[in-house]
This record gives structure tokens, C-alpha cells and sequence, in this order.
């Protein structure tokens, strides 16, 4: 993959990180082809930035809908060098003796099963050589309570990319799988408490974009936070459960 310029399609391109990453391609040079459900979201992107409008194109669909990919892909003219799988959303399971199953069946379909359906529908226009990354998070390194649903549709894309990095090397196509930790999005926006380490999206854009243009397997950031994880995720797995209850108690007392 030629970094210095190219076209990527980044799927929830309308919105945090998916958006800073299209600005930050679009200012190195590159075609971008931004999806999202909203039109007018995306659309805005370029009346911010009206200097883009020759690299920039959009794609409305939703990422859950297997017919609407395939024909958001049939519209696509020419190929991919890049493709950033980054749509997703978060929603905790506040009690988990009555599980939410429908909120969980909406994380999975939107965070894991709009990935295979994107995979189908635009793996064929990737270039040879091309790079393709889907948006884990650093929530899959180690059980969070709340994060039941969050966390198991991430964990999932962590295997599916180690995967399908294997079985896509004979076809010389490079396989990221991106790990974040806080970002600061409409996403954490929402949450309701303390997030250690959260960072600017711009700074996770360009820490994405170095990653993936250096042909990383794994992509994973702040290091402030992640080390403290991997460590915990080391000791054996009583060690972080005294930690993990001991919080949740905390929380319901
Ligand atoms: N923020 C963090 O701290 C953090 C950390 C680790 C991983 N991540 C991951 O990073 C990704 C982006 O998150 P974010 O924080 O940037 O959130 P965000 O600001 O809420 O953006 C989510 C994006 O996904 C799109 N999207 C959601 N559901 C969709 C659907 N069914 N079809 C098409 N597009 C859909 C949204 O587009 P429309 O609503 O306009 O359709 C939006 O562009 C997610 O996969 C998230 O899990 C985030």
C-alpha cells in the first residue's frame, strides 16, 4: 500500500474517530470514501471543509442491513487500497440477573455481524497489496463488568482479524486490528464514569493512520492505559475478579 496516497473507505465516518481519520486522510492527499447512516452528518464534513470536494465521496447506508452494503459496494467505481471497519456503538448491561438480550442482540449486530456483511460486500474492491482494519477497543483485553455485550462484539473482531490476517497473507492483503482506549467521542460522551486516560480524537486519528500506514497487526493506544491492562490481564484472572468486584460493590453501596 502506497501511504502517501490512496482511497479508503472508513465506515461511521460521520462522527468521532471514524471522522477525525477521514479528515486526517483527506489532508494527506487521499480519496476518501466516508459512510454513515446520515447523510446530512456526512455531507457536512465536506460544507466544513469545501477544499476536499475533490477527494471526498459518501456512501448512506446502514452497516446492519447485508443488502444495503452490497449496494452501496455495486456503486463504488475503482479500487480500494484501504478499508477502516469502524462503525460501532456502546450500550451497557446495567443488570445482568435480568439480561437485556435485545440490547445485546443490537451491540453484536452492529459492533460484529455488519462486519462480516461489510467484509462481503467490499473485500472484492480491495487492491492488491490493499490493507484492511477493523475498530476494536482495549474493553477486550479484560472482562469489564457492564461491558457484556460491548466487550464480547470487540473480543469477537480481535479473533475474526488474527483470522482473517492468516488467510488473507496469500493474498497479500495486511489484516490491523485497531484497539483503542478512551477517546474523546459522542461515543464516551455518554459515560458516566471515570475514564482513565481518554485522549482527543485527533491525536487517536493520527496514532491510527501512523499505525496502519507502518503496517501494523495491532494498533493499540494510550499506552498510559493499556499498560496497566495488559498487566492485569497477566496475573491470574482472581486477581483482577478481587479488583472488578470490589469496584462493583463500590458502585451499588
Ligand atoms: N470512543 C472511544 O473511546 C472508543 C474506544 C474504543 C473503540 N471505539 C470504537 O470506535 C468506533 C467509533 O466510535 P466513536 O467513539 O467514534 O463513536 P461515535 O462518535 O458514536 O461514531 C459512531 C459512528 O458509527 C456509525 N454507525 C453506528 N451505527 C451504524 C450503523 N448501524 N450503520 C452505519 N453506521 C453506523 C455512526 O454513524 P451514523 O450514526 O451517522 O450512522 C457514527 O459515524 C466504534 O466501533 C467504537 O466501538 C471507540
Amino acid at each position: 500500500m502506497n501511504m502517501l496516497s490512496g482511497r479508503v473507505l472508513i465506515t461511521g465516518a460521520s462522527s468521532g474517530i471514524g471522522k477525525a481519520l477521514a479528515l486526517e486522510y483527506l489532508k494527506s492527499g487521499w480519496q476518501v470514501v466516508a459512510c454513515g447512516r446520515d447523510k446530512a452528518r456526512l455531507d457536512a464534513i465536506l460544507e466544513a471543509h469545501p477544499r476536499f470536494a475533490c477527494q471526498l465521496s459518501t456512501l448512506t447506508f446502514n452497516v446492519s442491513d447485508r443488502l444495503a452494503c452490497l449496494e452501496a459496494a455495486s456503486s463504488l467505481d475503482g479500487e480500494l487500497d484501504l478499508i477502516i471497519l469502524n462503525a460501532g456503538s456502546c450500550e451497557y448491561i446495567d443488570n445482568p440477573k435480568v439480561f437485556d438480550g435485545k440490547l445485546f442482540a443490537r451491540v453484536i449486530e452492529t459492533n460484529l455481524i455488519s462486519v462480516g456483511f461489510c467484509l462481503e460486500a467490499f473485500l472484492p474492491a480491495l487492491a492488491a497489496k490493499g490493507r484492511l482494519a477493523l475498530m476494536g477497543s482495549s474493553a477486550a483485553l479484560l472482562p469489564l463488568p457492564r461491558a457484556e455485550a460491548y466487550g464480547a462484539s470487540k473480543a469477537a473482531l480481535a479473533y475474526l482479524a488474527s483470522t482473517l490476517r492468516l488467510h488473507l497473507a496469500p493474498d497479500d492483503i495486511g489484516v490491523s486490528l485497531i484497539e483503542p482506549g478512551f477517546v474523546r467521542t459522542p461515543l464516551t460522551d455518554k459515560n458516566d464514569f471515570p475514564m482513565p486516560g481518554r485522549i482527543e480524537v485527533e491525536d487517536a486519528a493520527r496514532r491510527i493512520v501512523h499505525g496502519l500506514s507502518r503496517g501494523k497487526d495491532r494498533i493499540q493506544f494510550p499506552r498510559r492505559l493499556l499498560w496497566p491492562m495488559r498487566l492485569l490481564a497477566l496475573l491470574p484472572g482472581a486477581v483482577w475478579g478481587l479488583i472488578a468486584k470490589s469496584n462493583i460493590r463500590r458502585q451499588s453501596a
